[in-house]
């Protein structure tokens, strides 16, 4: 166990017996309500990668994946503050350490560049990691170098236990001409690990914020040549002879995500860049609700090559899968995909590339709706 979290350990737990792991400090005076209709709004972030509690290495920071989220739900422009000088080490305890140090100095570090026009923004969200239950003091350069009086100020955190740290009444002191809103605080491990209860944390707030959200067009799978399918064999030797691009070998690596036998084969050489893989699915077998995640591009292409399947998407009918059929599914979307109860099935699935790519597999596809497919 390392120093660093014996120490937040307990000042964590501390934290929660008072205030509790809510999404905002119920205590706050922070104004509760505004309304924005045609306002721009901008959202100013810190955040770090590298090591980080709870959550391992990282490559994107916690607080940065909530910033974007509120970007996406509401179309604001984002304004990272970055460090001048990449002082901060990328190992907790020495970032911990560090920190500690830059807080009793209360230093004010310098940051990269320029925010953008704040004549430009009525809204305002300003977020950042809960370090040693502060504002990381950079935030405050923030703070003190931009004119934020008019704005109003949604702050924002991920943490680990401490929960929003008066992270509003802060900004307030910092900000005293501005209209500090309810704050929303978000663990780290959330973050980093649950996409969709992020999302959903999000919207919820900014419902509470009456904050309007962009109109965003909703995303739905395409699903083409299903005129051109025709009728296919219950029969496994037909089966095998139809799934010209081979059976493979029992998909052990991916196993817990499956209910039933499934088996891949690689079509393409090891290093081709883009790997493309023949799925089959013995009868009854299908995949559990999964979103593949992507902040650009992504999701997933499949090309329907033997047999017969499933393919659903929450909220919508399941869609009937036969040789040629081929289905686009953007990212973002859940869905589960499979074969018939009583059919062999196999698909070419290729993972489209974008940025940010990450699977969340979520609950099997229960047997009782299941079965009730024809
Ligand atoms: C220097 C430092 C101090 C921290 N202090 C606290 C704290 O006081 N309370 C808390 O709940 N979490 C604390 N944490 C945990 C972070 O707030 C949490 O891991 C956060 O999600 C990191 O976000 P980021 O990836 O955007 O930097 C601390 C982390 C670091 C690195």
């Amino acid at each position: 166990m390392k120093k660093n979290h014996n120490v937040f350990g307990s000042l964590f737990s501390a934290a929660i017996v008072l205030i509790g792991v809510v999404a905002c400090n119920a205590s706050a005076k922070a104004e509760e309500t505004s309304t924005v209709s045609k306002s721009r709004t901008l959202v100013v972030f810190f955040s770090r990668t590298g090591e980080q509690y709870n959550v391992g290495n990282i490559t994107k920071g916690n607080t940065a994946l909530v910033a974007e989220e509120i970007a996406n739900q509401t179309g604001a422009d984002l304004f990272e503050v970055k460090p001048k000088e990449d002082v901060y080490p990328k190992s907790y305890d020495a970032l911990t350490d560090y920190a500690k140090k830059e807080q009793s100095k209360k230093a004010r570090p310098e940051y990269v560049g320029k925010a953008p026009d704040l004549k430009n923004y009525d809204v305002v969200f300003i977020g950042a990691p809960v370090w040693w239950g502060d504002w990381p003091m950079i935030m405050y350069s923030f703070f003190e170098k931009n004119d934020l009086a008019g704005k109003q100020l949604a702050p924002f955190c991920t943490h680990e236990g401490s929960g929003l740290s008066a992270f509003d009444k802060k900004l307030q002191k910092a900000c005293p001409k501005s209209k500090v809103l309810k704050g929303l605080a978000i663990t780290g491990s959330t973050a980093q690990k649950d996409r969709q209860k992020t999302k959903e944390s999000v919207s919820k707030w900014l419902d509470d914020l009456k904050i309007k959200k962009a109109t965003v067009p909703e995303k739905k799978a395409v699903v083409q040549n299903a005129a051109a399918v025709k009728n296919v064999s219950n029969d496994k030797t037909d089966f095998d002879k139809e799934n010209v691009f081979g059976q493979g070998a029992l998909n052990t690596e991916y196993a817990k995500y499956f209910i039933g036998n499934s088996y891949l084969k690689s079509i393409v050489p090891q290093d081709c860049p883009l790997p493309v893989a023949n799925v089959t699915f013995e009868p009854g077998c299908r995949n559990n609700w999964h979103i593949h995640h992507a902040s650009k591009d992504g999701g997933q292409l499949l090309i329907c090559t033997a047999g017969e399947g499933w393919y659903q998407e929450e909220g919508k009918d399941p869609v009937e899968l036969k040789p040629g059929v081929t289905v686009y599914i953007p990212a973002e979307i859940k869905h589960w995909h499979g074969a018939k109860k009583d059919k062999w099935f196999s698909h070419i699935a290729i993972s489209i590339p974008g940025e940010d790519v990450s699977n969340e597999w979520l609950e099997p596809v229960d047997d009782e709706s299941y079965n009730k497919l024809p």
